[in-house]
C-alpha cells in the first residue's frame, strides 16, 4: 500500500494512476472531501498532512509514502512545515512504513533568496531534510522547471490574444513533463531504486521562453508573438494579478538569472526510466485546450 499526499495535484494525480496501473494499492490523501475521479480501488482519505495526526490511522498497512511539500501547508514559518514532515514520518515509521519519496527542487541548496516559492510556503529543503533524517529509506526528487508552469504563466494571455508579454525572452529552462516526474516517483516508491539519493530531474531539452511560446503557437495553430517587457512592468503585472510583491520580485529575479543561459539538462529521467523524457511539444499537444478559447 502506497500513501500519496497531494493526491489530486499536478504530480500526485498521475502518480496515483501509474501506481494503480502497476498493481499497487493506493491510499490517496487530500484535505478536499470532494476529491473524486480516481481509479477504482483507490482509498480516498480526507485529512490534512500539515496536521499529521489527522492521517495517522491511514498509515496502517502502508509501505511507502509520497510526500509533497505543498500539501504540508503554507505556513510562513519553515520550521512549522519541517516539524509537520518530521511528525508525519515519525508516525509512518511507528506504523510500519519503510520508504518515503519526497518531492524537492533543483535549487534546494541555493541561497533561500533564490527560492521564491518558499515565500508561498513550499519548504522543499525542510521536507527533504525530514525525509533524510526519518530513519526510513528515502529518496528526494529534485526537479527543475515543470512544463506546467507554461500554462500558469501564459495560458490567460494566450487565450486572450496572440501576444505574450514577458521579460527576458532568452531566459531558458528544460521543461519537465509532470508525468515523467510522476513516473520517476512511482519507480522510486515501488522499487526503492533511488534509495538514499536526490536525483536532479529536468526535461530533455533546454528552451528559451520564446521557443516555448513558438511551440505552443504551432500546437494550437496560431502564430504567437513574444513582446519583451521590462522587469518592472512584469512585476507590476504580477502584483496587479494578486501575487505578493516579494514573491513576484523573486520570480522575476529567477528569470533574470536564467537569461542567456542554457537551462540545465541532466538526463536523469532517461537514466532512471530507460526512455527519454517527454518533450515540451508533447506536453503542449496534451495541454492545447488550456491555451484555446473554449467556445
Ligand atoms: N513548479 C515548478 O516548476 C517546481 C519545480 C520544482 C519543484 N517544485 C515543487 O513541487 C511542489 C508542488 O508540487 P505540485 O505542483 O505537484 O503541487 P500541487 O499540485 O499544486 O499541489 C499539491 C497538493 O498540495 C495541496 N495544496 C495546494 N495548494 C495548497 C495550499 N494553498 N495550501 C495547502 N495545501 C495546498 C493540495 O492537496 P490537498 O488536496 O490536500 O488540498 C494539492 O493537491 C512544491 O514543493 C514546489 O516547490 C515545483
Amino acid at each position: 500500500m502506497i500513501l500519496v499526499t497531494g493526491a489530486g495535484g499536478l504530480v500526485g494525480r498521475p502518480l496515483v494512476d501509474l501506481l494503480v496501473e502497476r498493481g499497487a494499492k493506493v491510499r490517496a490523501v487530500s484535505r478536499d472531501p470532494r476529491l473524486t475521479g480516481l481509479p477504482a480501488g483507490v482509498e480516498v482519505v480526507t485529512g490534512d498532512p500539515s496536521r499529521p495526526d489527522t492521517i495517522a490511522d491511514a498509515l496502517d498497512g502502508v509501505t511507502g509514502v509520497f510526500l509533497n511539500p505543498r500539501a504540508l501547508g503554507q505556513s510562513p514559518d519553515p520550521e512549522v512545515v519541517g516539524a509537520a514532515a518530521t511528525r508525519l514520518l515519525g508516525l509512518a515509521r511507528e506504523r510500519g512504513v519503510t520508504r518515503v519519496v519526497a518531492m524537492s527542487a533543483l535549487n534546494v541548496d541555493h541561497d533561500v533568496a533564490d527560492q521564491p516559492s518558499r515565500l508561498r510556503g513550499e519548504y522543499n529543503k525542510e521536507v527533504e531534510a525530514a525525509a533524510v533524517a526519518s530513519g526510513l529509506e528515502w529518496a528526494a526528487l529534485r526537479s527543475g522547471y515543470y512544463a506546467a508552469n507554461a500554462a500558469t504563466s501564459w495560458a490567460p494571455q494566450i487565450r486572450a490574444g496572440d501576444v505574450v508579454r514577458s521579460p527576458y525572452p532568452e531566459s531558458s529552462w528544460a521543461p519537465l513533463h509532470e508525468r515523467d516526474l510522476a513516473e520517476v516517483a512511482a519507480h522510486a516508491l515501488l522499487t526503492g531504486g533511488l534509495a538514499g539519493s536526490g536525483p536532479v530531474l529536468t526535461g530533455p531539452r533546454s528552451l528559451t521562453q520564446q521557443e516555448m511560446i513558438a511551440i505552443i503557437g504551432e500546437t494550437i495553430g496560431r502564430p504567437l508573438h513574444f513582446e519583451e517587457v521590462t522587469p518592472e512592468a512584469a512585476l507590476q503585472g504580477m502584483t496587479r494579478a494578486g501575487m505578493p510583491e516579494t514573491l513576484a520580485a523573486g520570480f522575476v529575479r529567477l528569470q533574470a538569472r536564467s537569461y542567456l543561459q542554457h537551462g540545465l539538462v541532466t538526463g536523469e529521467v532517461e537514466r532512471i526510466l530507460g526512455r527519454p523524457g517527454h518533450t515540451f511539444a508533447e506536453w503542449a499537444a496534451e495541454h492545447a485546450p488550456d491555451f484555446q478559447v473554449q467556445g
